[in-house]
């Protein structure tokens, strides 16, 4: 879910929609906004479906100096304007809007709030009408009530709260544990949000919360106490991200603008992580931390976990470093019997999943060290891992990851390369990326302009199915998994990633006639065995694609991608299948951006 409040801005209402349009991506299925003029005058307006929806339902009268806003991602209860945000209590003075859950938000409805007639199905609106029960049973104040219920609340709870009191209406409360949130300051305003992203347009200065923080904004002040409620103060940082980075321009869609990014962003890495000679510019401290380690384990979730598989490959080939990739929610409560030295990398585009979270939690309560590899600066993996490597990506927006993937798979390359080198190691000595992630951004830049190639690949291979599967092996089945994903996640066909030589192991059961199978041949060992998987699926009815390295394509093959190292190939042999995957989903009419049931940053385990 996304949250945005805003106290000192006469143009509060567009500062909570704007807000909310570029949170959109942290969930869409329903919205809303409070907002109150301090002259007695508030509106509450809530709708199902996407922030336009919200927009169009807001007359030209609503308006307000300060209000909250909040875009949902359904956990408890169905999307619905009832279960929509802003909560309010029963005696109409409390507004709410959250994101997280609360473990125990049926014993307190069962313990407090008897009485009270409730009309979401939500464990937002048990907090909200807690508030209000604390308020005038208790007789407490605003801050001292909404203090109560956080005391009451269970501590393995996740959220981000922001308060509002109809009696004080100039005034946010805000509460933040394990979700993410920021206190974006401005002169004679300040703002509260997910994400800095949403309030780009109105300011760049930032003051990142620690987990159990309760704070009271005004538009002169922002006070926080900690967990302990003594009063502290919390470090400002810049976001300098131009505004006009998210916007998507001429492009119909952001997938399709991030697909065309790949190229630049190869460059950019290049830029920011390599000499001259070819050497690798990092932290000496975190590659002797990984030197003197004895396993890297790379946890992640969704596409940033396939992203980890390829960089097994790259960390056990290159730097030499036993590997083991797992994901996140696994990891966490069913960890494996862990190496005496490991080393963590958690890889997260947006640097916020929860369940990467849990984990990173657990490592330094063990005392192990860690590097997070993201996207975002100063994000809540980033701050609480001990390094920190950036993906210099630009912002994603689309759902579906794309250039975040790519980048991400880049920086571990990067990464192997200079473990290896300071290693000493031959291999990784001469593993040139100056060179190879230069032909990787040529071989990126001739795939994306092939796109009326995969255009009509979809049309004739995708429109209808109702299933596929992706083959590969090796280097290319970990791209099998990322490039299935892919497909399914926003054309809704069921689709497998497979190793090929598995396929006929049992799953080959589901071929049937005209059942789209897309194989990956870029590594010259198993070509031949892959081709002779695709024969057994042919034989069976199957419609194959087959995406190939040029130096092992043959007369029929449909997607030829130029040569690269054999360790990068999925740098680029996941484009064509991007595409695909973009394409099927805008033949079969989908909103490409916003898939359903998905959102792009998901901070509840
Ligand atoms: C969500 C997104 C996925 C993403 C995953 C991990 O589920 O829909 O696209 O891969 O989270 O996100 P992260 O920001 O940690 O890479």
């Amino acid at each position: 879910c996304g949250i945005v409040g805003v106290t000192g801005r006469q143009d509060a209402v567009e500062v909570l929609l704007h807000g909310l349009e570029k949170l959109e991506y942290r969930g869409y299925d329903s919205a809303g906004i409070y907002v109150n003029d301090l002259q007695g005058q508030d509106y509450l307006i809530k709708e199902q479906g996407k922030i336009a929806k919200l927009r169009e339902k807001i007359t030209s009268d609503v308006h307000g100096d300060a209000g909250i806003g909040h875009t949902r991602w359904a956990t408890h209860g169905v999307p619905s304007e009832d279960n929509a945000h802003p909560h309010v209590s029963e005696n109409g003075r409390f507004y709410l809007v959250h994101n997280g859950v609360i473990g125990n938000f049926a014993q307190l409805k069962a313990e407090y709030l008897s009485d009270v007639n409730f009309v979401s199905a939500t464990d937002t609106e048990v907090i909200v009408q807690l508030v209000a029960y604390f308020a005038e049973k208790e007789g407490l104040d605003t801050l001292a009530a909404f203090k109560k219920v956080l005391s009451v609340v269970d501590h393995s709870s996740s959220y981000a709260f922001v308060l509002m009191d109809k009696t004080q209406p100039n005034t946010l409360f805000v509460a933040k544990n394990k979700s993410p949130l920021l206190v974006g300051v401005g002169p004679e305003f300040n703002v509260v949000c997910s994400d800095a992203m949403a309030v780009l347009n109105i300011t760049h200065d930032f003051i990142e919360l620690t987990d159990g923080d309760v704070v009271v904004i005004t538009p002169q002040e922002v006070a926080i106490q900690d967990k302990n409620g003594e009063a502290v103060t919390r470090k400002h940082f810049t976001v300098d991200i131009d505004a006009s980075a998210s916007e998507k321009g001429a492009y119909e869609h952001y997938m399709l603008k991030e697909i065309d990014e790949q190229p630049a962003v190869m460059r950019a890495l290049q830029q920011v992580y390599l000499n001259a000679d070819g050497t690798v510019e990092i932290d000496d401290e975190m590659l002797t931390a990984i030197k003197n380690s004895e396993r890297i384990y790379v946890v992640a979730a969704g596409t940033s976990y396939h992203a980890g598989l390829v960089g097994r490959e790259l960390f056990e080939k290159i730097a030499q470093v036993p590997t083991e990739v797992h994901v996140a929610s696994e990891f966490a409560y069913n960890p494996p019997l862990l190496a005496e030295k490991p080393f963590f990398i958690f890889l997260s585009q947006s640097g916020e999943t929860a369940d990467s979270r849990e984990v990173l939690k657990r490592v330094n309560e063990w005392n192990y060290p860690s590097l997070t590899i993201t996207n975002v600066p100063n994000s809540t993996l980033s701050r609480e891992a001990s390094y920190t490597m950036l993906l210099h990506a630009g912002p994603e927006i689309a759902v579906a990851s794309t250039k975040a993937y790519t980048a991400q798979v880049a920086v571990e390359a990067i990464l192997a390369k200079a473990i290896g080198q300071m290693k000493g190691l031959q291999k990784a000595i001469e593993f040139d990326l100056k060179k190879e992630l230069t032909l990787v951004a040529n071989a990126m830049q001739i795939m994306v302009d092939e796109k009326y190639n995969m255009e009509m690949l979809a049309d004739e291979y995708l429109k209808t199915t109702r299933n596929a599967f992706y083959i590969g092996r090796g280097i290319d089945y970990d791209v099998a998994i990322e490039a299935a994903l892919k497909l399914k996640e926003i054309s809704y066909i069921q689709t497998e990633g497979f190793a090929s030589g598995e396929l006929k192991h049992g799953t080959i059961a589901l071929i049937e006639e005209g059942t789209p199978v897309i194989a990956i041949i870029t590594n010259e060992l198993t070509a031949a065995h892959t081709r002779s998987n695709v024969q057994e699926v042919i034989a069976r009815g199957a419609n194959v694609i087959r995406i190939v390295m040029d130096s092992l394509s043959q007369d029929q093959d449909q997607i030829v991608i130029p040569e690269v190292h054999p360790l990068l190939t999925p740098l680029v042999s996941i484009i064509p299948a991007q595409l695909l995957a973009y394409y099927a989903s805008k033949n079969r009419g989908y909103d490409v951006d916003k898939p359903r049931n998905l959102a792009k940053s998901v901070t509840v385990e």
